[in-house]
């Protein structure tokens, strides 16, 4: 019997070699420059040496990988487009620990923890840049150069729609309320828009046909929905040790999460606790997290991830995966939507 970490076992050695290949330093590149990217990557320790520390997960470029395969029964064609997404994904969450103030990623302390956040911010822009170059770096003979075309507007228009995401999430902090339509639109951009982006492109790597192509990217896009409700939820119930993430980051750091804007609309002790000015002690953090919990946040948070998780499913049989990978899309959404990391 086939198990998903078959998947993963022959597909991610292919993905970390091409992340290497696109992150191979330039002869005239000062040493700290890459070590920054190699670092945030887990592939080395502060000093440059090489670790072995948990790594992202890498789904992006799997779910890329996957969806070629499960067009056109080969997923060699997505391999530029893969490392393109997970290096995007990486770019952001460089900047999205200076922008949330997180002190650890993965088990380890964020890059601008540890040289700072002006580096980190540069080290955020380099990454940003290779997302992009993967695309003809990786593109060995380019067989069609209107398809790579085709590829940096998609990245370019997803990374812009990314950001669009990432700044109604900070604007959010400042407001006192928010409603659940305008949450869904701030995390459409911030999360969805990456998991449907890695979709998209493997789709048309695949060389599906322009409605497969739309289903695939509802498919991933619901995922992606379901994606950030759940690591809203881990945020606050997770077990920091399997996040790597400090507890509750959201709650200090005022984010309108699912979770909290639900609390808002119905708790007047919250909507006080709230509207304090000063940050909020370890005691308080306990006190909302308890709250939250009692008036029934963290059920409602998970009833709208199944949801969205069977939006997915349902686009994903209506995008006819082809052959065996149609089995593994299958798994990893359940993998993804029932994840404790
Ligand atoms: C974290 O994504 C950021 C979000 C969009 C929620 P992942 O949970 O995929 O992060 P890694 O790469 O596996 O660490
Ligand atoms: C991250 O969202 C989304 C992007 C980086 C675009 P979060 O801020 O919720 O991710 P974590 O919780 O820090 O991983
Ligand atoms: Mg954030
Ligand atoms: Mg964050
Ligand atoms: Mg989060």
């Amino acid at each position: 019997m086939k198990l998903l970490s078959d998947y993963f076992d022959r597909l991610l050695p292919i993905v970390e070699a091409d992340l290497q290949t696109v992150l191979t330093p330039a002869d005239n590149a000062p040493p700290l420059f890459y070590r920054m990217l190699h670092y945030h990557m887990g592939w080395v320790d502060e000093n440059g040496q090489p670790v072995e520390t948990k790594r992202g997960k890498r789904i992006r470029p799997i779910l890329c990988l996957l969806t070629c395969e499960a067009g056109c029964g080969d997923p060699n064609a997505a391999r530029p487009a893969a490392a393109a997404v997970e290096l995007i994904h990486n770019f952001s969450l460089l900047h999205d620990d200076i922008q949330d103030n997180s002190p650890t990623r993965r088990g380890r302390t964020t890059v601008w923890k540890i040289w700072g956040e002006a580096q980190a911010i540069n080290a955020g822009d380099a990454q940003f840049a290779l997302a992009f170059l993967a695309i003809p770096y990786l593109q060995k003979e380019s067989k069609d150069p209107a398809l790579a075309t085709h590829m940096l507007k998609i990245l370019g228009e997803t990374c812009l729609e990314l950001t669009r995401g990432q700044h109604l999430d900070m604007l959010f902090e400042h407001r006192e309320t928010v409603t659940t339509g305008e949450y869904l639109d701030m995390i459409k951009g911030k999360t969805a828009a990456l998991l449907r982006g890695s979709a998209l492109l493997g789709a048309l790597a695949g060389g599906c046909n322009e409605e497969a192509q739309q289903h695939y990217a509802l498919f991933g896009r619901n995922l992606g929905l379901a994606f950030q409700v759940l690591d809203d939820i881990l945020d606050i119930w997770g077990d920091p040790a399997l996040i790597g993430k400090e507890a509750a980051i959201d709650i200090h750091q005022r984010k309108k999460s699912l979770p909290v804007l639900y609390g808002l609309e119905r708790s007047e002790e919250l909507q006080k606790l709230y509207a304090a000015e000063d940050p909020f002690d370890d005691g308080q953090v306990a006190e909302i997290v308890a709250l939250l919990e009692q008036i029934g946040a963290h059920d409602y948070a998970e009833k709208l991830a199944r949801h969205y998780s069977d939006e997915t499913l349902r686009h994903l049989a209506e995008a006819q995966p082809q052959g065996e990978a149609a089995w593994a899309l299958n798994e990893l959404v359940h993998f993804l939507l029932h994840r404790d990391r």
